[in-house]
């Protein structure tokens, strides 16, 4: 599995999302996708399963370094002792003494940003998260975190995939050295069914899915999370990293429409 380095973490490019897992149907895929060799996690204290995510991570028996470990503050924390209360809670469930990455899991209307990573850098100089992040941050979001806070962050985990043009953020990430983190990467299955991805992959016999998410994974510093409770899905995404594509290929899918945002919640600063 490839790496990818950023503030100081090694961020493996192939993640399992888990965002909708909960309780014993959470525990079990991760604990199949650890068996399965992933090593990089997603969770959030919105997701109501980090508990779930906790119990499989104690039970795998890899040793704690070998593991990446994300988990997220949600929008209505983001006062310093709300991300500190809810950092708490997140290790306990986890039932971890540190995690790899925190994130900001979406900007607010009234945020005060600096405020903000004031406290997420206090966690990191504690040692309770390796590195810190954003999620959901467009690109004037970004311009004040590293331009003018100069926060170190160590990634901007964003919905991207196929029927979506995350270019302007993706540039500006890249110019920066910072690793773009896709979320929805098959545009919440969606990319499993679609035509033009169907028979690029019956060209390389491959599913439409693994050709999604080959088509993030060939990009430099992006990484992926697709989430799947099932053991075949997943060693079916873990095998999407062998797939060669070609030119022909990308241009076919260069000519998907690329306007397909499936995640925006309303309270969040819109997209430009
Ligand atoms: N930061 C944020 O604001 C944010 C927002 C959304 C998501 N996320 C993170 O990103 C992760 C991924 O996003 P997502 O769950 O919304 O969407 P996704 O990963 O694009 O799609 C998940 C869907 O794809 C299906 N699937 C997975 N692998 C497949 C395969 N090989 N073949 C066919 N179907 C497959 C899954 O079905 P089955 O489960 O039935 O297999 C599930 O229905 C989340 O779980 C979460 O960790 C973050």
């Amino acid at each position: 599995m490839e790496h990818l380095q950023t503030q100081g973490i090694s961020l493996p490019r192939l993640g399992l999302g888990t965002f909708r897992m909960q309780g014993d149907i959470c525990r079990a895929a991760v604990e199949s996708a650890l068996g399965l060799g992933y090593r990089h996690i997603d969770t959030a204290e919105m997701y109501g399963n980090e508990d779930a995510v906790g119990a499989a991570i104690a039970t795998s028996g890899i040793p704690r370094k070998e593991l990446h470990i994300t988990t997220k503050v949600w929008h209505e924390n983001l006062a310093p002792d709300a991300i500190r209360r809810a950092f708490d809670g997140s290790l306990n469930r986890l039932r971890l003494d540190h995690v790899d990455l925190y994130l900001v899991h979406w900007p607010s209307r009234n945020m005060n940003l600096p405020a903000i990573f004031e406290t997420l850098l206090k966690l990191k100089q504690e040692g309770r998260t390796r590195a810190i992040g954003v999620a959901n941050f467009n690109l004037a979001l970004l311009k004040t975190a590293v331009e003018q806070i100069k926060a170190p962050i160590a990634c901007n985990q964003v919905e991207y995939h196929v029927m979506l043009d995350q270019t302007k953020v993706a540039k500006y990430l890249a110019a920066k050295s910072i690793p773009l983190v896709a979320y929805a990467p098959l545009a919440q299955g969606r990319a499993a069914s679609d035509e033009t991805l169907i028979s690029i992959g019956r060209k390389h016999g491959a599913s439409a899915a693994q050709v999604a998410l080959k088509w993030l994974l060939d990009q430099d510093s992006v990484a992926a999370i697709p989430k799947t409770s099932r053991a075949e899905s997943q060693r079916a995404n873990l095998d999407a990293l062998k797939l060669k594509l070609d030119d022909e290929d990308r241009k076919a899918i260069a000519a998907l429409p690329k306007d397909k945002r499936f995640v925006n919640p309303g309270f969040a600063p819109g997209w430009d």
